[in-house]
């Protein structure tokens, strides 16, 4: 199945209010639409005649190698979609060799998934609360655990408004799932008012504390769209960041992520690592990514219809199935290595 077949499963099978909050995004939903058009805006242009019998989709991220640039993005709560919750998207991911970006949100603790992931494929997300001991201490956690990065999000600093969630359907923590990495102890209906909860006085000046309580683990920053805001946080210690509006959750009609990610690349590119997600639904997507300049890409509410589908092997499949679409991409586009994509691959968008 590609990714569109999961997403129809996906809705058939997944309860309308667990659908709502997974499907939507903030006001209208321009940006959730517009980030998945944009991709399909940029147009290949192929080489031919390049000897493309052996292609390769590894590259390296933070320095270690990899063997697909699709990541799994960080997302919320997987215990709403399958009973396994994370450990079954952290089974599916170690077994396509994705790297698993945890949501601090997650509903299973983050040692526990910690031990289903090999070393060097898990980092660790995490929200910046106004109470900066609660952060220090899922900083320290992480580290303990062996998670190899921090990805820091900074999309969220005041409440958006959903309006399939709100309005139509809501949404809130069920009151059987607990939040470990968040709010250890704290049941719902409290919770909710924690998970809205992030700091909204946060900085730039905030971030090299960020890292410091990991013992120096590297921080990507996760929301940035813009050249000066990605300087701002690269000069405050940032090792990347990655493009992203929040697959269109939090302001709607942000500029699509794969508009944004040329100005960024080209304002860090040279000195920081580039990720993007957002509305990633296809190999040729990815290979797009990868010719603007990003290193690796994060795939969101794909992964979520693979686990609600299929569980585990929902989660690979989705996952597998987009690196093996780069493959095919990259061998029509004339291109054997995922670390070296030309930039003139893509032409400028319609
Ligand atoms: C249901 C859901 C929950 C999410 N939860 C988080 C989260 O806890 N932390 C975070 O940084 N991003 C979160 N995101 C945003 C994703 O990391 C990612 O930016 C976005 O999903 C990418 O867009 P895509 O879904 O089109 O691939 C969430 C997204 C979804 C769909």
């Amino acid at each position: 199945m590609d990714v569109a077949a999961f997403e129809a499963a996906a809705h058939a099978t997944t309860d309308a209010v667990a659908w709502a909050y997974l499907a939507g995004g903030a006001g209208d939903e321009v940006t959730v639409a517009d980030n998945v058009d944009a991709w399909r805006r940029w147009r290949l242009r192929p080489r031919v005649l390049r000897d493309v019998s052996a292609i390769s989709t590894a590259t390296t991220i933070l320095g270690a190698p990899v063997a697909t640039p699709v990541l799994v993005a960080p997302s919320a709560m997987h215990g709403l979609f399958h009973r396994d919750g994370e450990l079954a998207t952290a089974e599916g991911a170690a077994r396509a060799n994705a790297v698993y970006v945890l949501s601090q949100v997650a509903t299973t603790s983050l040692e526990d998934v910690a031990a289903a992931v090999p070393d060097g494929a898990r980092w660790m997300q995490l929200y910046v609360q106004a109470d900066r001991g609660m952060t220090r201490a899922v900083c320290e956690r992480a580290a303990a655990a062996g998670y190899g990065a921090l990805v820091v999000t900074v999309d969220s600093p005041v409440v958006t408004r959903r309006t399939r969630d709100i309005d139509r359907s809501s949404f809130g923590v069920p009151p059987s799932m607990a939040l470990p990495n968040l709010a250890p102890g704290v049941e719902a209906p409290d919770l909710f008012a924690i998970v809205e909860g992030y700091d909204p006085a946060l900085t730039f000046d905030d971030l090299a504390d960020i890292s410091g309580w990991a013992g120096g683990l590297p921080v990507l920053v996760k929301g940035v769209v813009r050249a000066d805001d990605a300087t701002a946080c690269v000069d405050a210690g940032a090792t990347g960041v990655v493009v992203s509006n929040h697959g269109g959750r939090q302001l709607d009609t942000c500029v699509a992520t794969a508009d944004a990610l040329v100005e960024v690349v080209d304002a860090v590119g040279a000195r920081a690592e580039v990720l993007v997600d957002g509305g990633i639904r296809r190999g040729v997507d990815v290979l797009k990514a990868l010719a603007l300049g990003a290193r690796a890409v994060l795939v969101g509410r794909p992964v979520i219809w693979g686990l609600a589908v299929a569980g585990a092997d929902g989660v690979h499949d989705v996952l597998a199935g987009l690196t093996e679409e780069l493959r095919t991409a990259m061998g029509l586009a004339g291109c054997t290595d995922a670390a070296a994509v030309p930039r003139d691959l893509v032409g400028p968008p319609r």
